[in-house]
């Protein structure tokens, strides 16, 4: 088990220099020991940022449900591979032990199969946090079909687009969902999405909340009585290490959302690796990641990372404050857990909360706190570590994306000291650099710049679904033979990190990446409205919140700007989903510009932010009167 458990600072820094030293012989050594493979690789790495081409265990076979459940089978079969916590919390907990996740799998996979579903083909996957969304996952990866998980909060419009862009036959969700109190009619959602989805030939669909819901002859088929006419076993596809696992859509800036391509083999090192140390995981431990399967936090953090260790992972259907905001450490203390992995902007909601809600828990079950998503502020960090963690858990804060695959950046809990709000020192096998905008390292300590990383990890997206050349613009066009993450940074005196936010024009709201191009597409599409521009502004549970600048089409536009701004966020709503409404509207004549006709986003992100003090000089913009008329409007 060498170098796979790290368990004190010097241990850290002398696997971190082997690692980097010589990554290739490095990695090699964490696949051989800790995987099983059907055959070994010919090549660990091959790479070319330039292209970019990247390659990890090139020429292995292997298939990733092996090594997560197969493998597991003669030592812990009878051990709770996935833990699911309902909405309601009268409902029962169910125990999904190793040897019924492999049954359920091999169920799904060969519903899957009879569906005509092959190697390769995409699944679109449309389901709330039940079991069946973990199964349908890994019964894809057994088949060898490519998962496409979209999160059942988006909307119709951008779930269509999804299935779309990836060429989905094939559709899994539900009757509907719960959410607290409510109930969401998912499968309207999905109805309504493939009116603009003629690929799609079938809808699985699972019983979750016993409505009566119209289903489609031939097109919409009841997923249980397939199952329980499936042969529950299911031989594994024997795939390329470099074989597509998933696609996973992020928001850009610009455009179109991205379809993250995530291969097989290297991402199943390095998920499993980092769950490993970021956790500090132990056999007899239950892990809980409260993030959506809909987001790569519960990619890799809920399914993949923690049952290729063997782990117990809970599977929590509900949200934070329902029946109230104490169900967190009621289920907590429940289930005894001793890993919990959150995002700030739960933190914060909950912080606002009396304390009572946290205090009637035990929760001496808990060894580490994560946080994931977005930057931890400060209080945000005190109150987590003093309320949750009784000053006795150490807090991982970890930085990465979507993009990585895998935690980039992190402390490793009783190991690294913690600092609030930085996310420490790089994981092991990680290069990161601070760049200047003129394409310059920043070397050295106490210096701010863009956050990028200077050699292959073996989770790093490999491609964009269909845009290669996207690929390449967004991420290694800004700095030669680098990947550019679109963060800043900030590295310390004693060499650690902290991100200090997007440098483009993606918002992070609630942890959710929002391109603002998208959004104000969207907004544009309304009769009434000429343009739009979007910015982000500091809000205190959801860390950002959205403010629109909005410019009617008739300077005298009669109708009630309050109408009008509660139909744009209805419009929003529909394009892209309720996470992207907007928190203001602020009706103006125009937007400041450039003389080249790009508008000057830094002052209205000042303008929103009430920070009018330093605007910087606003004379050489083509339109210097706007920026008064603007500031007034927001007061
Ligand atoms: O800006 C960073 C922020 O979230 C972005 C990635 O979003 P997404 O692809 O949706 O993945 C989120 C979950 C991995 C990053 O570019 N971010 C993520 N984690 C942190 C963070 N910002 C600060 N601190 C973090 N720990």
């Amino acid at each position: 088990m060498s170098n796979y458990h790290i368990k004190h600072l010097e241990e850290y820094f002398q696997v971190y220099r082997k690692s980097v030293r010589n990554p290739e012989a490095f990695w090699e050594e964490i696949a051989e020991e800790h995987f099983v493979w059907r055959k070994k690789w010919n090549n660990v790495l091959s790479w070319d940022f330039s292209k970019p081409e990247i390659k990890w265990f090139e020429g292995a076979k292997l298939n990733i449900t092996e090594n997560c459940i197969d493998r597991h089978l003669p030592t812990r079969g009878d051990k709770t591979a996935i833990l699911f916590e309902p909405n309601d919390p009268n409902e029962e907990a169910q125990h999904i032990t190793y040897r019924d996740l492999h049954e359920r799998v091999c169920r799904m996979a060969n519903v899957l199969l009879d569906q005509g579903v092959k190697k390769g083909d995409r699944v679109c996957i449309y389901l709330p946090m039940i079991p069946e969304l973990a199964v349908a996952v890994l019964a894809c990866a057994r088949i060898g079909a490519i998962h496409s998980v979209v999160f059942a909060g988006f909307s119709s419009s951008a779930l269509a687009a999804r299935i779309n862009d990836s060429d989905c036959k094939i559709v899994l969700t539900s009757d509907g969902s719960y959410r607290g109190s409510k109930t969401i009619d998912l499968k309207g959602i999905v109805d309504k999405a493939l009116d603009n989805c003629p690929g799609v030939k079938s809808v699985l669909v699972a019983k979750r909340i016993n409505t009566d819901i119209p289903m489609k002859d031939g097109r919409d088929h009841w997923l249980q009585p397939l199952l329980d006419e499936a042969y529950a076993d299911c031989v594994a596809e024997i795939m390329d290490a470099e074989d597509p696992l998933f696609i996973l859509y992020t928001s850009g800036s610009t455009g179109k959302p991205k379809g993250m391509v995530h291969t097989t083999g290297g991402y199943m090192v390095y998920s499993a690796y980092t769950f490993k140390n970021v956790f500090q995981y132990r056999e007899e431990d239950v892990y809980w990641c409260t993030a959506d399967i809909g987001w790569i936090t519960g990619h890799s953090y809920i399914v993949y990372g923690p049952l290729a260790n063997g782990a117990t992972t809970v599977m929590f259907e509900g949200v934070p404050s329902y029946p109230d905001f104490g169900r967190f450490w009621e289920v907590v203390e429940k289930h005894k857990v001793t890993q919990f992995y959150t995002a700030p902007t739960a933190i914060r909601a909950l912080a606002k909360e009396n304390l009572e809600f946290i205090d009637k828990y035990d929760l001496s079950s808990l060894k580490v706190l994560g946080s994931v998503g977005e930057p931890i502020n400060e209080e945000a960090w005190h109150w987590y570590n003093t309320n949750v963690g009784k000053k006795n858990s150490p807090i991982v804060d970890t930085w990465w994306q979507t993009e990585t695959g895998g935690i980039m950046i992190t402390p490793i809990p009783y190991v690294t000291p913690t600092t609030p709000t930085y996310a420490t020192l790089p994981f092991i096998g990680i290069q990161p650099a601070l760049m200047d905008e003129e394409g310059k390292e920043l070397k050295g300590k106490q210096v701010s710049g863009r956050l990028c990383i200077k050699y292959p990890w073996p989770s790093i997206a490999r491609t964009i679904w269909g845009d290669h050349d996207r690929y390449r613009d967004t991420y290694f066009s800004a700095y030669k033979d680098m990947y550019f993450s679109g963060d800043g940074a900030f590295r310390d005196a004693v060499g650690y990190y902290r991100i200090t936010g997007r440098v483009d024009d993606v918002v992070i709201v609630s942890g959710h990446n929002l391109g603002t191009a998208p959004i104000e597409d969207s907004i544009n599409e309304h009769p009434a409205v000429a343009e739009s521009a979007i910015v982000g502004f500091p809000h205190d549970i959801k860390g950002n919140a959205l403010y629109g600048y909005v410019i009617l089409k008739e300077v005298g536009e009669s109708r009630n700007r309050e109408n009008l701004a509660k139909e744009i966020n209805q419009q929003i709503t529909e394009h892209i989903g309720p996470i992207a409404k907007l928190d203001k509207i602020q009706f103006v004549s125009g937007l400041p510009k450039t003389r080249s006709g790009k508008i000057m986003r830094r002052i209205l992100r000042k303008i929103a932010s009430k920070d009018t003090s330093n605007l910087g000089d606003t004379s050489t913009l083509l339109n210097p009167e706007v920026v008064e008329e603007i500031i007034n409007g927001a007061l």
